[in-house]
């Protein structure tokens, strides 16, 4: 049997991209096979598109890291899925297809209320937040935190976390509307990166005192920027080095305020932490989703067959949210 996919014969922009007809993945003992309605679009898919980011060993070579969609078959170990289930799945590698193999234990119910296209947009961004920023940052009720790429898709996720979660949310964006949308989503105040200096404007929201927990993707300049604007004991979680990992630091701070610098990187973990990864979110996130408290943003969708155009909105930053492939057949 044979599906439809996007194949990129070699590194380079969006348009090397091209739709392509290949086999339907073949389906593991422990895996569901998923006939995807909807995948989400990352910026780490940017990043394999260019070479820069391999799939780690046996995850499929097709980008894409996140789908939505109807079990089309399952392994001859899985108990807790049947075929027809609709789910929504984190996946290593795959998205970008008609049909998608995922662990079992990676899949999750569609929450109540949210459409297919919404589901697709959740996986990557929610998982990665909820390890992140509660997990290894350990944000808690009545504290402060600030989000780096705020109108990102994982901005917009942890500001809606994190704000359910009864923290104070302080988000950096790159437009006006961004700061609107931050907001909007619950983040008591949105600084514009190129008319404000954040390390300034949270010492002066915080009294002084800094914030809790800093989410930053951004890196270079901004680790000793943010090691500023860090509370006592405050927590910076780094999931991304947009602008270099390579810096001269001062890292007496870590002593005298008495930090945490972490971070991590979802792809590569096990299917057995991925597992219980899943697990927590659904406990914990699955019930903000079906409440309506929290919800994926979606920026705009496009048809598999127009991934060229989604890839070009995506790098070109101007998107609010997540974007979303849709797969007809
Ligand atoms: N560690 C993990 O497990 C993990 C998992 C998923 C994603 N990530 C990382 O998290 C980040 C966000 O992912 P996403 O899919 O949500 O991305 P996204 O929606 O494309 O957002 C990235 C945002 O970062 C800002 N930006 C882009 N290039 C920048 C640069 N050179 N310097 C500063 N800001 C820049 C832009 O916002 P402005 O216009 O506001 O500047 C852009 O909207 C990415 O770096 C991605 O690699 C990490």
């Amino acid at each position: 049997m044979q599906m439809h996919y996007v194949a990129v014969p070699e590194p380079g922009p969006p348009d090397v991209m091209e739709l392509a007809v290949g086999p339907i993945p073949v389906v593991g003992d422990a895996d569901v096979l998923i006939e995807v309605a909807a995948a989400g679009v990352n910026r780490p898919d940017v990043f394999q598109r260019l070479g820069k980011y391999p799939p780690p060993p046996g995850a499929s070579p097709i980008l894409g890291l996140e789908v939505a969609g109807r079990v089309a078959e399952v392994g001859r170990d899985v108990a807790q899925w049947n075929v027809g289930d609709a789910v929504c799945a984190l996946v290593a590698g795959g998205g970008y297809a008609e049909y998608c193999a995922a662990p079992a234990v990676q899949c999750l119910p569609l929450p109540e209320g949210v459409s297919v296209v919404q589901a697709a947009a959740i996986p990557e961004t929610f998982f990665t937040v909820w390890t992140n920023v509660f997990q290894r940052g350990r944000l808690a009720l009545g504290e402060t935190c600030l989000i780096h790429g705020g109108g990102s898709g994982i901005g917009t996720t942890a500001i809606q976390l994190a704000a359910a979660t009864g923290a104070r949310v302080f988000a950096t964006v790159g437009s006006a509307e961004k700061c609107s949308v931050a907001v909007s989503l619950g983040a008591e105040d949105a600084f514009n990166y190129h008319t404000t200096d954040f390390v300034e404007a949270v010492r002066d929201r915080t009294k002084g005192r800094g914030v809790d927990v800093i989410l930053d993707m951004v890196g270079g300049p901004y680790v000793a920027r943010n090691i500023q604007a860090l509370a006592i004991d405050g927590r910076l979680v780094q999931i991304s080095f947009l602008q270099g990992s390579r810096m001269e630091l001062d890292l007496h701070p870590i002593m005298t305020k008495r930090l945490t610098l972490t971070g991590s990187t979802l792809r590569p973990r096990s299917v057995a932490e991925k597992g219980a990864l899943a697990r927590d979110v659904h406990e914990h996130v699955w019930p903000l989703l079906e409440s309506r408290r929290v919800r994926p943003v979606i920026d705009q969708t496009f048809p598999l067959a127009n991934v060229v155009a989604a890839h070009r909105r995506i790098e070109s930053s101007e998107h609010i949210g997540k974007i979303v492939l849709t797969v007809g057949r």
